[in-house]
């Protein structure tokens, strides 16, 4: 959810996109064919930024061990997103200007009138909408068409001709994970608890993309899907966040501050896992870089959950376009793979032990295979299978239905079955913790809260004092002028700092030393690196920080 702006951040938002444009970060794409809303490119700066912070992302999760990275396809057949509720789910609620067809989400536009729309029902929002009369963005007349709800998924046909099926890109990348359950219990030796992470495109026919980078048609998720046993203890340390008081707005108490383990024992978060996912969602942002007095976590009302969720938790932001969502930490329960489950009749379970076996005594039916083998032939293994399923007062005959056909069940098809077992342990559906992450959300947030005005001789000089782990280029090489030699010096220098793994050097030799200063502050270039006269004679060239300006002479060598 995007809360409101503040007014006087316009000014500012607009130095900063046209510098973000003019810098290659982030740019609208297509823009020579007039552009689309809602999709954006990241240039040659904004790329190499959107690399490592999907890299540090990874690193994140994949350190805790028991996570694994998998991709899946962004085309999803239309069954997979049946199953999992978007064809029925996924959707806004829409409504258009009487004025001038201008399309709305009925939410967005009574930000101003509630203090969360998104809680509403469709009614409610009528109701709302009528009441207020909020004006029209486009052409600022206030009458609406009734509110409709549109599904936000993009559609599409898999294969051409009339062998092409329905399909989606996905909305999220999550159900090519809950898919790929069975291959991930394999992998991780049908030990639960587990995590897959998964970076890559999202698409969602967004109904007003108005926001820049915050409201997308296609956006850069980066998920991790945690399957947990419900049942299992749970025995996650807090301590190394003792001294961390975070600020949650929680449903049921507003606005706290206090700390992740004080929040999970009090019943704030409701679980465990979903706590210790806030709090390395907390460390993540900061490590990139977001300034750690700008973010808090909002829990969700009831109400306002996605279809699958039973506690969800928004990490927020706080930047130019106000508070907006950036990350969502939702406990799923078994909703996915129960419902893939459902739909494919196919198993997607894991295996609890018992401490102790358990007795269990069986009274019911099976067939008598020397009538029901020759009666049902193929269809045998399922007949027994939904027999076996049969109370044991059953009167036969019965119909069983099986996949596409009823079948007559009489009694000279089965036997009684009566015996006592000891079992081991059961089968049972996992439950799973999703942090889900915009990485351009947070890419915008990263670049606001690095972007810095100064005012210097008169004139505003920018800097973006990027954290140095994100970084689009980690030195720029300048040689004072290109003459007497200090060019392949330059040259040398830059080549000897790019053949280092995952360093990037840029040379640059246009424009006065003050211009080039300039323009590296404004890429966020921690280090500068000049060859002057000095280095022709002793091989020693001077470094500038770029948050001090702070100059000094090291050798070459010692770069
Ligand atoms: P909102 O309420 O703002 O529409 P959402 O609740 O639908 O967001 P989620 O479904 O939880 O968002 O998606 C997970 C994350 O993906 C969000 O926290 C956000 O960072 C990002 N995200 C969602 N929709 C968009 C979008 N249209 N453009 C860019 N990022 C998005
Ligand atoms: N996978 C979480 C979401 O898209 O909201």
């Amino acid at each position: 959810m995007v809360r409101p702006m503040e007014s006087d951040s316009g000014a500012r938002l607009e130095r900063l996109s046209g510098m973000l444009k003019r810098r290659g970060f982030i740019l609208p794409a297509f823009e020579i064919h007039g552009g689309s809303k809602g999709l954006y490119d990241f240039g040659p700066n904004g790329g190499r930024l959107r690399n490592r912070v999907n890299q540090l992302w990874l690193e994140h999760w994949t350190s805790m061990g028991n996570v694994t990275e998998i991709s899946c396809p962004t085309i999803t057949p239309y069954e997979v997103l049946e199953a999992s509720g978007h064809v029925g789910e996924f959707s806004d609620y829409m409504t258009s200007c009487i004025s001038c067809d201008e399309v709305s989400r009925a939410d967005t536009l009574l930000e101003e009138f509630h203090p969360n729309p998104d809680s509403l029902s469709k009614l409610e929002l009528q109701s709302l909408l009528e009441k207020s009369a909020p004006q029209c963005p486009a052409c600022g007349t206030n009458k609406w068409s009734t509110i409709i709800s549109q599904n936000l998924m993009f559609s599409t046909r898999i294969g051409a001709g009339n062998s092409g099926r329905e399909g989606f890109l996905r909305p999220e990348t999550a159900q090519g994970m809950f898919t790929s359950f069975p291959a991930l219990y394999r992998h991780f030796r049908e030990k639960l608890p587990f995590g897959a992470v998964q970076i890559g495109k999202g698409y969602r026919n967004e109904i007003s993309p108005r926001q820049g980078m915050i409201r997308l048609r296609e956006f850069n998720m980066a998920e991790m899907e945690y399957f947990i046993d419900p049942e299992a203890p749970l025995n996650h340390d807090y301590t190394q966040w003792s001294g961390l008081q975070m600020v949650m707005l929680s449903e049921d108490k507003g606005e706290l501050s206090i700390t992740i383990a004080e929040a999970v024992d009090s019943g704030i978060i409701r679980h465990g896992t979903v706590g210790l996912f806030m709090a390395k969602t907390y460390d993540f942002l900061v490590n990139v870089g977001i300034d750690k007095s700008r973010i808090r976590f909002r829990q969700h009302e009831t109400n306002e959950m996605a279809h699958y969720a039973t506690d969800c938790w928004d990490a927020e932001i706080h930047g130019s376009y106000g508070w907006v969502e950036c990350v969502g930490i939702a406990h799923r329960g078994c909703y996915d793979l129960q419902s893939h489950e459902n739909y494919t009749g196919k198993t997607l379970r894991a295996r609890r032990e018992f401490p102790e076996p358990k007795e269990v005594i069986i009274d019911g039916w099976t067939i008598e295979g020397s009538v029901a083998g020759p009666a049902f032939r193929s269809q045998a293994g399922q007949v027994k299978d939904a027999v076996e399923k049969l109370p044991s007062d059953t009167q036969f005959p019965c119909e069983i239905i099986l996949d596409k056909e009823v079948v007559v069940v009489d009694s000279s098809h089965v036997k009684r079955l009566q015996r006592t077992d000891l079992i081991t342990g059961e089968w049972f559906i996992p439950h799973v913790v999703e942090p889900a992450f915009g990485i351009d959300r947070i890419i915008w947030h990263i670049l606001d809260h690095a972007y810095q005005e100064i005012e210097k001789q008169d004139e505003s000089y920018t800097v973006m004092r990027l954290n140095p782990d994100v970084v689009p280029v980690d030195y720029a090489v300048f040689p004072l002028f290109e003459k007497n030699g200090m060019q392949e010096i330059a040259q040398k220098v830059s080549n000897i700092l790019n053949s280092k793994r995952g360093v990037v050097a840029i040379y640059d030799s246009s424009g006065s030393i003050g211009r080039r200063y300039a323009r590296a502050d404004e890429i966020g270039i921690p280090i500068c690196v000049t060859i002057d006269h000095q280095s022709l004679d002793d091989d020693s060239v001077t470094l500038r920080q770029r948050d001090t300006g702070e100059q000094k002479r090291v050798q070459i060598l010692d770069l």
